[in-house]
């Protein structure tokens, strides 16, 4: 087979085979077909597109592309859950114990902060003694013992979405359905869990801009899921503002804490109750939304949510009682308040804006070796819709010193758009496909 054939195929608009898309996944990964002919394929396919046979056949090659993750040795249902990237979204330190604690097994692998948008390992970082990296053994050990797992991967998993993800990013080709497709559902599919939710953002501060757009990425993710024998659901949710209030590695894990200790509700909370939801109802545990939304409540009330948050610290190492007194966590030492200069309502948050803003204090990493100040960040006082008064806390910026803080500011007024009447209520939860 030749590659530049196969470009052509596709640059024409014709199908390609299961095989040729095999050859070209496994000849990428082996290092025998260069950079450049698969930055011809890509942007070939970024303008063809790729049908849903073509879809499943190059979500299923990549993850052949290394080692799968085997569960079935672990007992009771095994559940992932995944999202395409968000500003203030600590949905997984929520969920996942919610979810342990009524016996489902969260084996999850996640990534680090890119770009604007944060990273759920960077926050675990803030638990001190917390240890993102674990033997497999260890690994396999927890799943079973502890009912979770949050740890950065422990295998060679996917190693051509390593490279094709590189080479996207950099040739303009990340914001296609059928690659966004096959690199999630790649990743998902080789980390072995028998249910697959996904969190499909939506809006200014994600991939997907439109909810026409955000709907078709959510459909074919869930086709391929099933076709590969999984049962997958996914949920298209706004991103227009940062999902929590807080936006921050060690802030954001306060916010989780604060949810699961009952004490702070709104977007992050609703959203892991419908995420959860969907798990219980695949699961079998839930015959109804509202049965599964009110034994996922009850993870909170009874305190058994954020007991199994405590243990999962522990077992990774990380000191137990920073779950209780969270003053153990990092805390940045400058913190200023941003006010309202008007009145009026609160229109807009940009939450792309808040994220950038989070990056300059040093919350995220201007490049790969870059260190993240766990304590930085901000943490909203305002969401859209809300009504201001002059003066009124706008948000607070949490600062490793003044002038960060100082230029913080100026950036995060202009992040809330403020104006005299109250905004069209927007829709949190667009949909649920299944
Ligand atoms: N997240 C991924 O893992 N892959 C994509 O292509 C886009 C978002
Ligand atoms: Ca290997």
């Amino acid at each position: 087979m030749l590659m530049s054939e196969l470009i052509i195929k596709k640059r024409d608009g014709g199908k390609l085979t299961a095989e040729e898309i095999k050859f070209i996944v496994d000849g990428y990964t082996a290092g025998d077909i260069p950079d450049y002919q698969v930055s011809a394929f890509l942007m070939a396919v970024f303008f063809k597109g790729l049908d849903r046979e073509e879809t499943l056949q190059l979500t299923m090659a990549m993850r052949d592309s290394g080692d799968t993750l085997d569960l079935s040795g672990i007992s009771g249902v095994k559940a992932d859950k995944h999202s395409t990237g968000g500003v203030g979204d600590t949905t997984s330190l929520v969920l996942v114990p919610m979810l342990a604690s009524l016996g489902v097994k969260m084996a999850k692998m996640s990534g680090r902060g890119l770009g604007h948008t944060g990273g759920t390992l960077d926050k675990l970082e803030s638990f001190p003694g917390f240890q993102t990296g674990i033997p497999h053994e260890k690994f396999m050990e927890n799943v079973e013992k502890v009912g979770m797992v949050i740890a950065g991967q422990t295998a060679d998993l996917d190693p051509a979405d390593k490279k094709l993800y590189a080479l996207r990013d950099v040739t303009g080709t990340v914001n296609s359905i059928p690659l966004i497709v096959s690199s999630i559902m790649s990743k998902k599919l080789a980390a072995g869990a028998d249910i697959i939710v996904l969190d499909v953002k939506c809006g200014k501060g994600s991939f997907m801009k439109t909810p026409e757009d955000a709907h078709e990425l959510a459909a074919e993710m869930v086709e391929v899921g099933k076709l590969a024998g999984k049962k997958t659901i996914a949920v298209v949710t706004d991103m227009d503002q940062p999902l929590g209030n807080a936006v921050g590695n060690a802030l954001e894990v306060k916010e989780a804490i604060a949810t699961l200790k009952g004490e702070s509700a709104g977007d992050l909370l609703e959203l892991c109750l419908t995420l959860g939801g969907c798990v219980l109802k695949a699961a079998g545990m839930a015959e109804t939304m509202d049965e599964a939304r009110e034994r996922l409540l009850g993870t909170i009330q009874d305190g058994s949510a954020l007991e199994k948050l405590k243990e999962f610290v522990a077992a990774q190492g990380g000191d137990p009682r920073s779950v209780e007194d969270v003053s153990l966590l990092p805390a940045a030492p400058v913190c200023r308040e941003l006010r309202a200069a008007e009145s009026g309502y609160v229109q807009a948050v940009d939450a792309l804006g808040i994220g950038m803003i989070c990056l300059k204090l040093g919350g995220g990493r201007a490049t790969k070796d870059s260190t993240v100040d766990l304590s930085v960040g901000a943490v909203m006082g305002k969401r859209v819709g809300d009504s201001v008064q002059t003066g009124d806390v706008l948000a607070t910026i949490y600062s490793s010193d003044e002038a960060h803080a100082g230029a913080a500011r100026e950036e995060l007024l202009r992040c809330f758009t403020i104006g005299p009447d109250a905004p069209e209520k927007t829709v949190f939860i667009k949909e649920i496909v299944e």
